[in-house]
């Protein structure tokens, strides 16, 4: 499957492309663009719409931040559900919830001590049901988050295990004997593996007198993935959450399920001159080796997305999807995660190659965009450049000067290529990184740990900036992280109503990823590939003209001459950012500074 890619030709496809063509074309022609009227679902539709997930634009929530409802200066689910015909506006397919399970919130939810109920903080289960049938009556999925690596240290399952040696749960996590221990001396951790969030990966418990693993919080012990009880469990965790209507989950830290058996160290990794690294918390760097990535997740994803498969019965119609957090050092890491058409893993595993390169290299956006056009056989690409664990955008890939123009730039990248597009909560109207500024007010605890190299994730999970109210509209006690004073300008009433904004922008690529057939499902091909300074492609789908785009990666003017094969050389705008002209042909385009064409070929 991987490597080869065929082109779409099926009938149904087309009756789909010219469907899709004729809403485009009824769109540019009545100016404004408005969401298509929902019409009756036909054999043809019907299987689009169980394929949804492949053009998707899914929206990234993080629940205590979106919108409070109850003055408790946090957000939570009735505050989404105040709030979705906002997402509708803006076009979204599907929102992934973070976790809103009962959780003592050392890591803000991904720490669950129980998997199958809401934490009061967020609201109840009759909250959450009535949240998906709001959704779903504005045609919005609702993806959950789902973890599976670790769970809290208040999880009873651990409280049980961490019991005695002989509870039946002990074998549910990862126990293992201090190296050199004996009866009065624990001895050190068994190797020298470390936290993601700083120091030893291994806790020593006085009680039963062994060292418990944990990739992350000393407080999120990992769960033991050979323990075929822990498939079963979670089996039927999922289950219980598909059942009350979820269209599908996001699975965290995926591939950091399984550790090498025989705990091997991991290597230490040195600089250029040959002295080891040393990270934020002041730790060896090393290697990931042997606690990440190892091949043992397949099998489970494999039984996983079984599971989840058997809900597309004709009681739950629709597929399901499965979206992995996959960072993964290249596209051939990338690819194992879809497994085959027989034994099927992820449908969406997130691209983080191309929206973590972190800077405006051309070169390197356009071999990524093309080993995601070429190295992934039939399967769907989600790019994603933005989530709760980084530095937003503007810190990533701003100048400074430009960054809503560079955030223009990104979306287009985002919502103009082939696949399934996932976002953050306030990209649509630029949210900016704000860090705090003093140890005492850090809340994320890797900020403490790691101050002052690593300030935590704080800064990127600040509330949602609404309006001119006060607190940003977002709640009306006292917001659990501060309001960046950029929400007097970036919210969403103000940028609601510019039809220059940002906001306007996401909404008007969104509306053309939905509703143009190229832009839609075409197949993605790099244009002008020697240029360093201007990324070009096109898209192409049978029965359907060419798009073209060009985004400038500088802050100067650029020209541009691009030529597509086997069509002429005659191209209409669709968008274009204001300092870019109106090109007679495809001969000529100019762009300004971070500049935008989006054009179709006649
Ligand atoms: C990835 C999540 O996105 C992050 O927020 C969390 O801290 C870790 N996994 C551990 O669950």
């Amino acid at each position: 499957m991987p490597g080869t890619k065929s082109s779409p030709k099926s009938f149904a496809r087309s009756i789909a492309v010219v469907a899709l063509f004729l809403a485009f074309v009824a769109l540019s022609a009545g100016g404004q663009p408005q969401p298509a009227k929902p019409t009756a679902p036909s054999a043809t539709a019907t299987a689009d719409r169980r394929d949804w997930w492949k053009n998707a634009v899914i929206y990234e929530i993080y629940p205590r931040s979106f919108q409070d409802s109850n003055g408790d200066g946090i957000g939570d689910l009735n505050g989404i559900d105040e709030r979705l015909d906002y997402l509708k506006d803006l076009g979204v397919d599907a929102i992934w919830l973070s976790p809103v399970y009962p959780s003592p919130l050392v890591d803000f939810g991904y720490d669950i001590s129980d998997y199958e109920a809401i934490d009061p903080k967020y609201g109840t289960l009759a909250d959450f049901d009535r949240l998906v049938a709001q959704a779903n009556k504005r045609h919005i999925r609702v993806i959950m988050d789902m973890v599976m690596n670790h769970t809290s240290d208040k999880h009873k399952w651990f409280i049980e295990s961490r019991s005695s040696r002989s509870n039946p749960y002990r074998d549910w996590f990862v126990w293992r004997d201090g190296k050199g221990e004996t009866a009065t001396n624990k001895g050190a951790p068994p190797n020298n593996w470390q936290s993601y969030f700083g120091h030893s990966a291994w806790q020593w418990d006085e009680k039963t007198r062994q060292y418990y693993y944990h990739k992350f919080y000393i407080q999120q012990p990992d769960l033991n993935w050979d323990n075929p009880k822990v498939h079963d469990a979670f089996k039927d965790v999922v289950g219980f959450w598909l059942k009350r209507g979820v269209s599908g989950f996001r699975f965290d830290a995926i591939t950091t399920l399984y550790e090498d058996p025989h705990l091997t160290d991991e290597g230490i990794v040195k600089d250029e001159d040959g002295n080891r690294k040393i990270n934020a918390y002041g730790d060896p760097q090393l290697d990931d080796t042997k606690t990440n990535n190892l091949p043992g997740v397949h099998p489970v994803m494999q039984e996983m997305r079984a599971t989840m498969d058997k809900f597309n019965s004709p009681a739950f119609p629709g597929t399901r999807v499965l979206i992995g957090e996959t960072y993964l050092p290249n596209i051939g890491e990338l690819v194992k995660q879809y497994g085959t058409p027989d034994k099927p893993e992820f449908q969406l595993p997130m691209d983080t190659q191309v929206g973590f390169i972190n800077k405006l290299d051309v070169a390197a956006f356009r071999a990524k965009l093309n080993d995601v056009e070429t190295k992934i056989g039939d399967n769907t690409p989600l790019l994603v450049f933005d989530n709760h664990d980084n530095p937003r955008i503007d810190a990533r890939y701003g100048d400074g000067m430009h960054n809503v123009d560079i955030e223009r730039v990104l979306a287009t990248i985002l919502f103009l290529s082939r696949g399934a597009a996932l976002f953050y909560y306030g990209d649509e109207i630029g949210m900016k990184t704000t860090p705090p500024t003093r140890k005492e007010d850090v809340k994320d605890p890797i900020g403490v740990t790691g101050w002052p190299k690593e300030k935590g994730r704080d800064g990127e999970r600040t509330p949602m900036q609404w309006d001119v109210r006060p607190n940003a509209g977002f709640t009306k006690g006292i917001p659990w992280l501060p309001i960046p004073p950029s929400a007097a300008k970036d919210n969403v009433e103000i940028e609601k109503s510019n039809a220059n904004s940002l906001f306007a922008w996401y909404q008007r690529l969104i509306r053309m990823k939905k509703t143009n057939p190229t832009v839609a499902q075409g197949d993605n091909t790099m244009l002008d590939t020697a240029n360093t300074k201007v990324l070009s492609w096109m898209r192409q789908t049978p029965g359907a003209p060419a798009v073209v785009v060009s985004v400038n990666f500088t802050a100067d003017p650029q020209t541009v001459s691009l030529s597509v094969p086997g069509a002429g050389s005659k191209v209409t705008t669709l968008l274009k950012t204001p300092g870019s002209a109106d090109p007679a042909s495809l001969d000529k385009i100019n762009l300004g500074p971070f500049g935008v064409y989006i054009g179709q070929v006649q």
